[in-house]
């Protein structure tokens, strides 16, 4: 740590005018780590793992944003997590950035079952190398495997998450397990040439390897280069003509700081460390009403087990957001590139480990896109034709964790449909194989090299106020009806309908054969048609956890093991997989969380829901896999009195061609008779 972070100023930062729920600025972030190195004493062994804007509670927000000018200003808060790097003693710290004060502070009981560390720290990854390289025992596996100190040197080392499984030296211990790979050059995919059979253990606050597997049998490190740079692929395809996408008089959305409006939609842009983007405040104007629909939604985790049961990948299960931060992680993203279009994008402050500022330039884009038609007639009796284009609004991010890379895709439509959709790619998990040898674990995806089979669970996170406090779930299905009086033909079906009053009976699965569904309503106010209005959560019914019960990863994951949890809102249940998930033994999170039971009828609810996607890699998989898509949407279900996107105009795209040569359409609308 250098001498300038230790005078940073910690006089309380200027009274931060914006919303309440506005990430921090670089400033308060600066302000926050200096009150804390200078009220807590803290010497240069201390990190800043998490700092962050402690949200207000709901009901302060509710009241500001009721009457801004008037309701009291809730207290400015910085949330952060500190990691003292020669002791392991984790503290989170609570900053009053108003007073100048620590608000509250706490020690994270990491040494007392069930443990559970902060999230991996970017210093840790070269310190997790430079570990695992000192070590004679992983030094002696690799001259082994044919490697010389020179191969050594450019070997590419991943601080993998490490699980847990037990262990002495696993408890209470800050550890990660370090998985080795071959690389001719610094640029070189070394995710072609895995070294297996050699995993070492770093305890990052003793620094040093505390355990090392070293299998007898040495599987050749596999050597064909598979590289995916624009020099190793110069023949490109020359057959692609620009397609450019243009909005002359700029977007439809207006975007005041962090708030947004878009075609009756408004909501607030916030950013985490361990969630990335996170959307409040998701409402709708419908006429005259400002109608709130979801409080705060946010991926708060996700989880990618590895069915390969060797020394490699038995263990492989990273929680990337509660173990590195997905926010952590997030991408500056390029224009024209990641983005096309008239692109906004967010740029979000944040702190380093060491709690200096800096801005993750371009982190969060925002756009709108043209997504076919929304809505179309046509009247053969009298030639009527209406047709309607859709445009959605997109706000996106992307993270990349490790060999991954995850978009994170929400679309707001103008029916009043919400969607979010996880965009998997990158590079999957490889294993070597010997020549002439199949994998049995998965995949061959090419010579030499298997991937091995593998599930990415990620858990969304609705608070849900749907008009308002006071929502409720209900569980539907389709059912046959048996044959009778009230059905003479055999050809009538029913619809059930259930209210899930408890947590416990809230933990749902999917099921597409009988098309299983939930709707979110509030039942203290009635649609056009004397209903509760409502949104209908569409999922799709993807394979749940797959590991066994009892096993450490299901115990870790419990809340990939349902499709759809509900709870009753408590503030400090923030995470589907509890506050600390790195090196924690199992049991926190949402199956904790609903041990209470709680009731969930007409209350202030968390709908959370597991998605995602069961991976058997293959050939099309490398050497970079085309984009995975996961999710689910949130459509309004007696929410409106009718289609509200009928108000559309039927302006007709006066940019597009017939392309046999005809002129093209001078302008005019999409309707009218022909
Ligand atoms: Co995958």
């Amino acid at each position: 740590m250098t001498v300038s972070i230790l005078q940073t100023s910690s006089a309380p930062a200027a009274l931060h005018a914006g919303h309440p729920l506005d990430p921090l600025t670089g400033e308060e972030l600066a302000t926050a780590c200096a009150i804390a190195r200078e009220r807590m004493a803290l010497d240069r062994h201390e990190r800043f793992a998490i700092a962050r804007l402690e949200e207000p509670a709901k009901a302060e927000v509710l009241t500001f944003d009721g009457s801004p000018e008037s309701a009291p200003r809730p207290a400015r808060q910085a949330f952060l997590v500190l990691v003292n790097t020669t002791t392991g003693v984790s503290r989170e710290v609570i900053v009053d950035l108003g007073r100048g004060e620590i608000a509250s502070e706490h020690t994270i009981p990491n040494g007392e079952e069930p443990y559970g560390q902060p999230p991996v720290m970017v210093e840790e990854f070269s310190l997790c190398e430079q570990i695992v390289k000192a070590d004679t025992g992983w030094q002696a596996a690799m001259r082994r495997r044919g490697l010389s100190d020179a191969d050594m040197a450019l070997a590419q080392i991943d601080p993998f998450s490490s699980g847990y499984f037990g262990r002495d030296f696993e408890r209470g211990r800050r550890l990660v397990r370090a998985v080795s790979y071959y690389r001719s050059e610094l640029k070189d995919n070394g995710y072609a040439h895995p070294i297996e059979g050699v995993v070492a253990v770093v305890d990052l606050i003793a620094k040093r390897v505390v355990d090392l597997v070293d299998e007898a049998e040495a599987v050749r490190v596999p050597k064909t280069k598979h590289n995916y740079d624009r020099d190793s692929w110069s023949e490109t395809r020359t057959d692609l003509k620009p397609l450019h996408i243009t909005q002359p008089d700029g977007p439809s959305f207006k975007v005041d700081g962090w708030k947004v409006d878009w075609q009756n939609w408004s909501f607030r842009i916030g950013f985490t460390p361990r969630e990335g983007l996170v959307l409040h405040r998701i409402g709708y104007k419908d006429g005259e009403r400002e109608r709130p629909v979801v409080y705060r939604a946010s991926v708060t985790e996700m989880v990618v087990p590895y069915a390969d049961p060797t020394a490699n990948h038995y263990w492989k299960s990273a929680f990337d957001a509660g173990e590195y931060g997905l926010g952590k992680l997030a991408n500056a993203l390029e224009l024209g590139c990641d983005c096309l279009g008239h692109i906004h994008y967010f740029d979000i402050p944040a702190a380093d480990d060491l709690g200096q500022p800096f801005v993750m330039k371009n982190a969060v884009c925002m756009h709108e896109e043209d997504y076919g038609i929304i809505w179309k007639h046509y009247e053969f009796r009298n030639g009527l034709f209406e047709v309607r284009r859709s445009r959605r609004l997109v706000i996106s991010f992307f993270a990349t964790v490790g060999n991954y890379d995850y978009g994170f895709y929400w679309y707001l439509y103008q029916d009043g449909t919400i969607q979010l959709e996880a965009k998997l790619t990158g590079i999957v998990q490889t294993a070597a194989v010997a020549p002439g040898k199949t994998y049995p674990w998965g995949g061959m995806v090419t010579e030499e090299l298997g991937g091995p089979t593998h599930q990415h669970f990620f858990n969304v996170r609705l608070h849900m106020i749907v008009d308002g406090d006071g929502n409720s779930v209900t569980e539907h299905e389709f059912v046959p009806r048996p044959w009778g009086t009230d059905n003479p033909h055999g050809n009538v079906f029913d619809t059930t309908s259930r209210l899930l009053a408890r947590e416990r009976d809230a933990a749902r699965e999917a099921d597409g054969r009988t098309g299983r569904y939930w709707k979110i309503t509030n039942p203290n106010v009635r649609n056009s048609v004397g209903n509760a209005p409502g949104y209908k959560l569409v999922v799709m019914p993807s394979p749940l956890m797959l590991a066994q019960e009892g096993s450490f990863v299901r115990t870790r994951g419990g809340f990939a093991t349902k499709h759809v949890w509900v709870t009753r809102y408590d503030a400090r249940e923030k995470y589907a997989s509890g506050d600390y998930p790195n090196n924690h033994a199992g049991g926190d999170g949402l199956p904790h969380y609903v041990k209470q039971n709680r009731a969930i009828a007409n209350e202030d609810i968390v709908l959370w829901h597991s998605f995602g996607h069961t991976h058997v890699c293959k050939p099309e998989d490398f050497p970079i896999m085309p984009v995975e898509y996961a999710g689910f949407t949130l459509k309004p279900n007696g929410f409106f009195a009718g289609n509200p996107a009928m108000d559309l105009p039927p302006e007709r795209n006066g940019h597009s061609v017939d392309g046999r040569d005809l002129p093209g359409p001078a302008g005019g609308s999409c309707c009218g008779s022909r």
